[in-house]
């Protein structure tokens, strides 16, 4: 049985010190008995809101990383430098870094065989543009983005993973995919990954629904049977976040 996890995705929102004071608001609104609860928060406030969760279940991630281990690469993060303040969490592959910041499916792949390296989970997103979904070929594009995420990653390694699904169109737009379009994509990630290893490796990884899921409609998502959670932008930086981990 897959243990729900349902990570926020602040993005580039709140100043530490205000990510603070809403990590202490969220802390004992959400239930870490329903699922794993990550909170992926700008790099700067890594620091202080690890500190403010530290001896709850609760547990954070960063937004992005390097692949490189360090060196001339100025404004980049590592993997061990997250490591070694006990971020346990990275998201790569986000379409907002795909789409700005030109991160490609190999960078993707780096990024997360690093991360795994050296002991973080990577929460890998993937997902159509609407363009795709209206040319029909959602499922070639996800299953080709999974693909090319999981290059040289063994299945003990593999299991560790969560993958994201992400609709481009459903990411801040309100427009939520149905929970049918959300878990056909979904199912379709866990098949391509048992094609990859084996039906039982890939019954194993989580695989998240993300794009406008909030307070109402998480549960119903999150009931699906390949849907084993949420990826959450704008309901994660309000009250509300409690209502989804805790439906
Ligand atoms: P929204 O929940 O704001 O649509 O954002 C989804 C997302 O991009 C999470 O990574």
């Amino acid at each position: 049985m897959r243990r729900k996890i349902i990570a926020g995705n602040w993005k580039m929102n709140l100043t530490p010190r205000e990510a603070v004071d809403f990590a202490n608001s969220i802390k004992s609104a959400v239930d870490t008995d329903k699922a794993d609860v990550v909170l992926c928060v700008p790099a700067v406030s890594l620091a202080p809101v690890l500190e403010a969760v530290s001896g709850t279940n609760i547990s954070v991630g960063a937004q992005n990383m390097h692949f490189e281990d360090s060196g001339a690469f100025t404004g980049e993060i590592s993997a061990k430098m997250l490591v070694s303040m006990g971020v346990r969490y990275v998201i790569v592959g986000h379409s907002e870094r795909r789409e700005y910041f030109a991160e490609t499916d190999e960078g993707v792949n780096k990024k997360a065989r690093k991360a795994l390296a050296e002991g973080l989970v990577p929460i890998i997103c993937v997902g159509e543009t609407l363009h795709q979904r209206e040319q029909g070929i959602t499922i070639d594009f996800v299953r080709r983005q999974v693909r090319i995420a999981f290059l040289e990653i063994s299945q003990e390694d593999a299991v560790k993973c969560v993958v994201a699904y992400e609709p481009i169109w459903a990411i801040g737009t309100g427009k939520t995919a149905t929970s049918e379009q959300a878990e056909e994509v979904c199912a379709a990630v866990r098949q391509v990954l048992g094609e990859i290893y084996s039906v039982e490796v890939a019954a194993k990884i989580r695989v998240q629904y993300g794009g406008s899921v909030n307070g109402k409609n998480a549960s119903e998502l999150f009931s699906m049977p390949n849907i084993d959670g949420g990826l959450v932008g704008g309901a994660s930086l309000k009250p509300e976040f409690a209502d989804i981990v805790n439906h």
